[in-house]
């Protein structure tokens, strides 16, 4: 049973894990912001009275308590106090953004970090079926957008509520009729505005995924473009990027007058909210006891307040987007594993070579069809077997199964007499070495592609090199072994790809090695050098080829041979081709 791994419960409980810093941060975050709830108050000071005459006691209480002065006096001091609570103000809230910022960060790490352990694992009957884009993108955006919930919860929800918590009692308390008014319109007017950024937000979302299509569209034409010309199709796969450009230009054109106008009517009714307001306060100055001092600071408040109830409003889809992101995320935790095994003991140590034994293998990519069927076999230690069968016949199957690629439930693989089900698969890899028939080589070093970033001495890999007929190709390289081999090993040939794999082999130097036609893409000549010269290095190991030519195997010392999935007849060369020649009659 799958368990949610990204949960929005989940994620308040990781926040718990760091209870002192969020405590803390929520403590500097309270202080900063009752500083700044203060300031509006010293307007009234100000206005009524240093210039109204009209006593709050504040002045007074300056006078009788710390020092006398004239108007300018106190104006520079009440300018002093303000400048000092909002630098205080300042520094605490930098203190704040620190600790959200390194708590959000942390737990996005330590997601990022899980996701990519359990990638790690994934099994290849679900990477075959990933689309890579989707998985990356999930491991940068949506990962993103969590952060960005985290640190918003804990650091603006609380700070938010408490700013309007502040404003509302001491806007009540100045003049509680004026304190309704505002704490009813200034709500509405902000879902106004949040509700018309929402859907800019989804005008401009259309756009991205023109953009996003088009740039797909474009991508795999010109990773394609090698094929495309050779097909003589360049009108139709450009044509395709135009009319995707085309769309691209009728979104831009939609979000970029729409997004204006939804702004400017989203100021508008802002703006008539704030005049109406400021008509009903100097109604209020000239029909009720408020002062002037104090409706300005009413106006203050009124702008105190915007920010804390947008982020209030605008919570419920900041958490909406963090749970779609969350339920993203658990696709990739939902993608089959390989299994995990407790290995009791390592059959590979101390051995050169070691034998393998089929046991009644059957196995299917998917529940319908059986792609191999109750196969059974013996390869002893150090033996050289061939596997000859027909294309799709399940060679490369076998061969995948052979190393851990695809687990099966029917049946049994025995190494040195230890069942498949007893073995880590790492530990199956890292000894037994299948070649893939078209090895894929990296953007990187020809150093690289042949040492996989294990270091290995100057003299192993020249020897390796040697070994897999690649010393011509070597000294045609302008930088030898420092030289790039272009994505995809695009600057070698196929053969010679398939060298560098047999030469990457050789330096792993595994107890058992698997062709799965390794060498297909070589002329007749040279695979016949290149196998004279890993003689030597192969003669204790145990080796498994499975090859289309005749040449190949024909020095084997025991063939299966794959009939749909089946085995249908086995043996030595000699007694196979007395015997019935129909298989190889194909082969050269
Ligand atoms: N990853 C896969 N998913 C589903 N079916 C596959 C996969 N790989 C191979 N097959 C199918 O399994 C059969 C055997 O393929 P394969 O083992 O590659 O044969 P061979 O190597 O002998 O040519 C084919 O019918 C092929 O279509
Ligand atoms: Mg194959």
């Amino acid at each position: 049973m799958h368990t949610e791994k990204c949960t929005i419960k989940g994620l308040l409980s990781q926040l718990f894990t760091y209870k002192k810093e969020v405590l803390f941060g929520n403590g500097v975050a309270i202080l900063a912001t009752f500083l700044v709830v203060l300031i509006p108050l010293f307007i009234p000071i100000l206005v009524d009275e240093l210039l109204l005459g009209k006593d709050h006691g504040f002045i007074t209480f300056v006078s009788q308590h710390l020092f006398t002065s004239d108007v300018k006096g106190y104006v520079f001091f009440v300018l002093a106090l303000i400048i000092f609570l909002r630098f205080f103000s300042t520094l605490l809230s930098i203190l704040q953004t620190k600790i959200f910022v390194s708590i959000s960060k942390n737990i996005t790490y330590t997601m990022r970090i899980s996701l990519l352990e359990h990638l790690k694992r994934i099994s290849l009957k679900e990477f075959e079926m990933m689309r890579v884009g989707a998985v990356t993108s999930k491991l940068v955006t949506d990962v993103e957008t969590i952060d960005g919930f985290i640190s918003s919860t804990i650091s603006k929800l609380i700070v938010a509520v408490l700013l309007l918590l502040f404003s509302a009692i001491i806007l009540l308390a100045i003049h509680w009729q004026l304190a309704i008014f505002i704490l009813i319109t200034n709500p509405l007017v902000v879902l106004f505005t949040v509700k018309m950024a929402r859907s800019i937000g989804e005008l401009k979302k259309e756009e991205n995924k023109a953009v996003e299509i088009f740039q797909a569209t474009l991508t795999e034409t010109l990773e394609l473009f090698h094929q495309i010309r050779a097909a003589n199709k360049e009108a139709y796969f450009f044509k395709q990027s135009q009319i995707k450009a085309e769309a691209l230009k009728e979104h831009s054109v939609n979000y970029g007058y729409k997004s204006d106008a939804a702004q400017k009517l989203s100021s508008l009714v802002f703006l008539t909210g704030y005049e109406i307001f400021r008509a009903v306060s100097i109604l209020a100055v000239a029909y009720s006891d408020l002062s002037v001092g104090l409706m300005l600071a009413i106006f203050s408040y009124l702008w105190v307040m915007v920010g804390p109830t947008h982020d209030i409003i605008n919570f419920q889809y900041v958490l909406s987007s963090a749970k779609a992101a969350c339920s993203r995320i658990e696709s990739i935790y939902r993608m089959e594993q390989e299994p995990q095994v407790i290995q009791q003991n390592n059959p590979f140590v101390g051995k050169h070579a070691i034998g393998i034994e089929v046991k009644n293998l059957t196995f299917s990519y998917h529940e319908n069809k059986n792609i191999l069927t109750n196969i059974n076999m013996q390869i002893q230690e150090g033996m050289k077997v061939a596997i000859v069968g027909a294309s799709g016949s399940g060679k490369t199957t076998l061969s995948n199964i052979l190393v851990g690629f695809y687990p099966f439930h029917t049946g049994e693989i025995l190494y040195n007499g230890v069942s498949n089900k007893a073995l880590k698969l790492s530990t199956i890899r890292e000894n037994i070495h299948l070649i893939l028939q078209h090895p894929k080589l990296f953007n990187d070093t020809m150093r690289f592609n042949l040492t996989l970033g294990k270091s290995y001495s100057d003299e192993s890999v020249k020897n390796a090199l040697h070994i897999a007929q690649l010393d011509d190709v070597m000294e045609r390289l302008d930088l030898g072994l420092d030289t790039l081999v272009g994505k995809d090993g695009i600057k070698l040939s196929g053969g010679q790809r398939q060298r560098v794999a047999i030469a990457r082999m050789i330096l792993s130097d595994p107890k058992v090695v698997i062709f799965d036609e390794s060498t297909s893409a070589l002329d007749v000549h040279t695979e016949v050098r290149l196998f004279g010269a890993l003689q030597d290095f192969l003669a204790d190991k145990t080796v498994i080829t499975i090859a289309h030519r005749l040449s190949t195997i024909k020095n084997a010392e025991y063939i299966y041979v794959l009939e749909d999935g089946v085995v249908v007849d086995s043996g030595s060369p000699k007694e196979l081709l007395e015997k019935d020649q129909s298989y190889f009659s194909s082969m050269v």
